[in-house]
């Protein structure tokens, strides 16, 4: 359970990207604290469902103007938004790389105290991948215009979200089968998005997170055939290994960049400043687990 904290001097959090599948934990968690949060939504996208006690201001990364409104009177930004999920026709990198350098500039017009980028493992290193590389060209725009920040950067997320990559997911565990994405010896790092969003709204107002980048993951790296005996463990029946191109649609060029990257070795997450900060680094056994949960695959937690 979440330990409440005060809210940043009671200032307003905007939040960008609350409707997304992590947006909407990183709210309830910020709201679990008591946090006053502002929602950028976009014109047209649905707030319903969407926790009560919050302010929803309508706007878009890719419209200058909606942001200024949007960032006027708030104490601290926080972003998950992306454009490469598209989940709306139309949406691209352009969202990732102009439209958070829009939501940069309106942070340094409006001089907010701090802006808290979901960021990615080691983007700083993977100058093929493009939506890696827009996370780390946004951390140094945030950098060359000296708005306040912190970065985090999460691992692989241990998750089946509704939508084709759920589904990809579920078909391949009732064939007994899960993607794996390295082979033995080559180990890369999960984690639970429940507990990214934990951090994050830690993130917030921890004196001591200002200006760093973090990486977040589990307790340890996994290799594809770790991951798939995990799983077979945590099941109690044998799982295998899925082709990578064992998914209904072909991965675009980006997740194509992203699955070599993950053959270098170096999507593996020093979580050091991650114990500091926000306390014991979970198991990727717990990562694991509530995955499972939320297919229904394991009864859930008492
Ligand atoms: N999956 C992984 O393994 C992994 C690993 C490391 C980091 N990450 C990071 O984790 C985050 C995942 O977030 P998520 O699950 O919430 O993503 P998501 O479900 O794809 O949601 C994307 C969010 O961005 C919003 N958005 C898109 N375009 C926008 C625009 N032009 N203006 C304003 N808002 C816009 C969407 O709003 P609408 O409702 O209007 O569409 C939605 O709220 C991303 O930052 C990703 O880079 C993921």
């Amino acid at each position: 359970m979440s330990s409440p904290r005060s809210p940043p001097e009671g200032g307003t959090v905007l939040q960008v990207g609350a409707t997304g599948h992590l947006g909407r934990l990183i709210l309830s968690e910020l709201l679990a604290r008591g946090t006053r949060v502002r929602a950028l939504i976009r014109p047209g996208s649905d707030a319903a469902g969407l926790p009560t006690g919050l302010e929803i201001v309508r706007g878009d990364l890719l419209d200058p103007d909606s942001l200024q409104k949007a960032v006027d009177g708030a104490t601290t930004i926080v972003t998950s938004a992306i454009g490469y999920s598209q989940r709306r026709d139309g949406d691209s990198l352009r969202t990732d790389r102009e439209g958070n350098r829009n939501l940069v500039d309106a942070a340094r017009r409006a001089n907010v105290s701090r802006f808290v980028l979901l960021s990615i493992l080691a983007c700083d290193q993977a100058p093929d991948v493009p939506h890696f590389w827009a996370k780390k060209e946004t951390e140094d725009y945030l950098a060359q215009l000296g708005v306040p920040f912190v970065s985090l950067r999460p691992g692989a997320f241990l998750y089946a979200p509704p939508g084709g990559y759920g589904q990809m997911i579920r078909q391949g565990l009732e064939r007994g089968q899960v993607l794996g994405m390295t082979p033995e010896g080559v180990r890369i790092t999960y984690i639970a998005p429940n507990e990214v969003a934990r951090a994050i709204a830690l993130a917030v107002d921890d004196p001591r997170a200002l200006g760093r980048k973090v990486d977040l993951g589990s307790d340890r790296p996994l290799s594809g055939p770790e991951y798939a005996s995990l799983i077979g463990q945590l099941l109690g029946r044998p799982v295998g290994l899925a082709p990578m191109s064992g998914g209904r649609s072909a991965p675009t060029d980006d997740i194509q960049a992203m699955f070599r990257f993950f053959q270098t070795g170096k999507y593996v997450a020093d979580t050091r400043q991650q114990a500091a900060l926000f306390g014991p680094v979970p198991k990727v056994e717990d990562a694991a687990r509530e995955m499972l949960r939320g297919l229904g695959l394991l009864p859930a937690a008492r």
